[in-house]
């Protein structure tokens, strides 16, 4: 049976994907830091495997590019948000965000890439955002270094399949863990995790390097691609401003 690794397997859009691969017939392996939590998904999933690991420390990332060697499919999708603009956060909150958003999926990506080259087949999933397409904040940057470099790697290693998701706003813990205000959010631009997932998995059979899903999202990364940087700049930087 093809194993999965899947980060941040506990909530959210990661939950998601630990339902939907273990229905798919995946051996799961699910990481996250809370122990108890990951005990109990993985009850669920008839005793999946659990790697208890920190992504923004040495140590966790380690223990991860271990269990990364050992997967066919890799899901680098632990994350989260900071409420505030660029100064009102800490230089060191900014730091920890890199920390998990790219060195973590740089590393697992180059973890698990060799053996499924060796092998012919396999894949890896990194979960990026919109936000990628729409400069704003060191979140918005490091989504946006997800998916040029997930593009690029995948244009490097033949035979494995690379690719970023790009998801809008998603139902999760995302916004409450960190205490944004989201009322203001108007419903169609909410999507659900478990579609989110069902059309990621979708675009990754079809090949894609980039997936947005959602058409109301297609269509404003598609518009963002159209527009002048500095024009997207402010619009998302007066939009994001509402979320804090
Ligand atoms: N929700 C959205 O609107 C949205 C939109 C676009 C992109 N995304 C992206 O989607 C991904 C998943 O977010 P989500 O919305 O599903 O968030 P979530 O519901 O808050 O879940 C986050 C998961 O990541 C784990 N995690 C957080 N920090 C970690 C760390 N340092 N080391 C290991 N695990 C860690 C959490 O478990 P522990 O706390 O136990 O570690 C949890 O399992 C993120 O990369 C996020 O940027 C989300």
């Amino acid at each position: 049976m093809p194993t999965a690794l899947i980060t941040g397997a506990t909530a959210g859009i990661g939950a998601a994907f630990a339902r939907r691969l273990s229905a798919d017939g995946f051996d799961l392996i699910l990481l996250a830091r809370d122990a108890e939590r990951l005990a109990r998904a993985a009850k669920e999933y008839g005793n999946a495997e659990v790697v208890v690991a920190d992504l923004a420390t040495e140590e966790g990332i380690a223990r991860a590019e271990e269990a990364a060697r050992r997967a066919d499919l890799v899901i680098n999708n632990a994350g989260f948000g900071h409420k505030g603009r660029f100064l009102d956060v800490p230089i060191e909150d900014e730091l920890t965000m890199l920390r998990v958003h790219c060195e973590a999926v740089l590393r697992l990506t180059h973890a698990a890439l060799p053996a499924m080259r060796d092998r012919g087949r396999g894949g890896v999933i990194n979960v990026a955002s919109v936000a990628a397409f729409f400069p704003r904040g060191t979140y918005g940057a490091s989504k946006a270094w997800v998916v040029s470099f997930s593009q690029g790697v995948a244009q490097d290693v033949p035979g494995v399949h690379v690719m970023a998701l790009c998801p809008g706003f998603v139902h999760t813990e995302f916004h409450e863990r960190a205490r944004m205000d989201m009322s203001g959010v108007p419903s169609p631009f909410w999507l659900d995790a478990d579609e989110v997932v069902a059309g990621a998995l979708r675009d990754f059979r079809r090949g894609l390097a980039v997936s947005v899903p959602g058409a109301q999202y297609k269509a404003l990364v598609g518009l963002g691609r159209l527009l002048p940087r500095n024009l997207t700049a402010r619009f998302s930087g007066r939009a994001g401003r509402k979320y804090r």
